[in-house]
């Protein structure tokens, strides 16, 4: 069922539906998830995000999926192929370039969670009672140049071991062990949680909506936790979708991917919340939320350090499956486009990365500044420009035909066409005049 060729492809559809789930699963949704949701009112944000998944980031997930799968190239190619001669190649290198960058502050966060996959199982967490702490133990940590940078260097050469290993022996096959054990951890914890005495205050956070909490800051923050939930933006989907089959059917496993990542932040705020109002924590504790907070609320719970093992190998875990996703797509632009062996192209790519990461290992403004200017403004231009390709340039017809190959009936294609040509620009057009206000005004925002 691979795709013919040198490049490879997934195996079967649940290959690509776990691998792309993967992806899109990560730090976003454990991480940023919650401390986002905590900063912007709970139910409100969670309530405004739900819609921003099925309205604007499935129209945005089907386009890439198309696109990829019907040039069967990675980004570049993909818009080479589709506009010829055009300047629309551009928006595919952005992509690389916004996937290397991602990736080069990613992988520093991510390697903090090794980190603390140490400190939990050397039983350092005893020493976490309080989160001054807490917060004492994460500033040693991230501020530890050696340390901050040994980790992130140990996490991108794991992702290279898998990218290294090609699509089907090292992708779809690490996402099929890591993401069932990611699940199984997940839950776990999530019982764990809810079952805690005074939990419900934290249920009731996640799931009563006070509708006057929705202001725009609220939804500017949920649509762009979205995006960059679901992996959109900067061609990661793109590239995934290229190695899927013509043979299989694209609408299912699109859904199962939308609904697999948008399930798992769920559940990741049933993991996070309940416990921290159980333990008496204040949800606005920012990006330093599982970092700090959680810390000392496992301190505080029976076995609270076995548990606090599994949260940051689920971390980890999740971590993982999205840098294998942001390292593959500039390495197989180097592939395809330069027709570098898989090989040389991991390395070389990883290595450039790793030094790109070194200023956000040690330094939290640096790392910062990347994931803004990545993280939400590149990759909502990405995101915007894609939409424009596809309703405008390659066509809606073109596109939908792609979707629906091998179908007999095409439920929901004019619906998706009008939410591509038009709902989608204009509403990513309004976030990305948003962020910029935020950023030249400071409205403060928090993304
Ligand atoms: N979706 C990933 C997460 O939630 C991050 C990511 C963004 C991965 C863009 C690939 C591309 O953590």
């Amino acid at each position: 069922m691979a795709t013919s060729g040198q490049r490879g492809g997934f195996n079967s559809k649940l290959g690509f539906i776990l691998a792309a789930a993967g992806s899109a699963i990560g730090l976003g949704n454990i991480w940023r998830f919650p401390y986002s949701a905590g900063e912007n009112g709970g139910a409100a944000f969670i309530l405004v995000y739900l819609v921003a998944v099925v309205f604007i980031c499935m129209p945005v997930l089907f386009a890439e999926l198309a696109i990829g799968r019907a040039t069967q190239k990675s980004p570049v190619g993909a818009f080479e192929q589709l506009a010829p001669k055009s300047g629309w190649k551009f928006v595919g290198g952005l992509g690389v370039l916004t996937g290397f960058a991602i990736l080069a502050f990613y992988a520093v966060i991510a390697g903090w969670t090794i980190g603390y996959v140490g400190k939990a199982v050397m039983g350092e967490f005893s020493n976490m009672a309080s989160s001054e702490a807490a917060e004492a133990v994460f500033t040693a940590l991230s501020g530890s140049p050696w340390y901050s940078t040994a980790l992130t260097a140990l996490f991108l050469a794991l992702t290279a071991l898998v990218v290294r290993g090609g699509v089907q022996g090292g992708i779809e096959r690490a996402a099929k062990v890591l993401m069932p054990i990611f699940l199984v951890l997940l839950v776990g914890l999530c019982i764990r949680s809810v079952t805690l005495p005074g939990a419900s205050e934290g249920l009731s956070f996640l799931f009563k909506v006070d509708f006057s909490k929705i202001t725009l800051p609220v939804v500017v923050s949920a649509l762009g936790q979205a995006l960059f939930s679901m992996s959109l933006g900067m061609g990661a989907m793109i590239t995934y979708g290229s190695y899927v089959s013509r043979k299989e059917r694209l609408p299912g496993a699109a859904v199962g991917v939308g609904l697999a990542d948008t399930v798992i932040a769920m559940l990741a705020g049933l993991m996070v919340f309940p416990a921290l109002f159980a333990a008496g924590g204040s949800p606005d504790a920012g990006p330093g939320l599982v970092f700090i907070a959680m810390p000392s609320i496992f301190h505080s719970l029976p076995a609270g350090s076995v548990i606090a093992v599994f949260f940051y190998m689920l971390l980890a875990i999740a971590a993982l499956t999205s840098t294998i996703s942001l390292l593959e797509v500039v390495v197989a632009y180097f592939v395809d486009q330069w027709n570098w062996s898989r090989r040389m192209a991991t390395w070389g790519v990883t290595f450039a990365c790793f030094l790109l990461a070194i200023p956000s290992a040690l330094s939290g403004d640096f790392l910062g500044f990347q994931s803004v200017l990545f993280g939400n403004y590149a990759l909502s231009i990405g995101a915007l420009l894609i939409c424009l390709f596809v309703g405008w340039r390659w066509g809606v017809a073109a596109a939908v035909a792609e979707i629906y190959h091998g179908l007999e009936t095409r439920p929901l294609g004019g619906v998706w066409s009008a939410l591509v040509r038009y709902v989608c620009p204009v509403v990513i057009l309004g976030l990305i005049v948003a962020i910029i206000l935020n950023s030249v005004f400071g409205l403060g925002m928090t993304f």
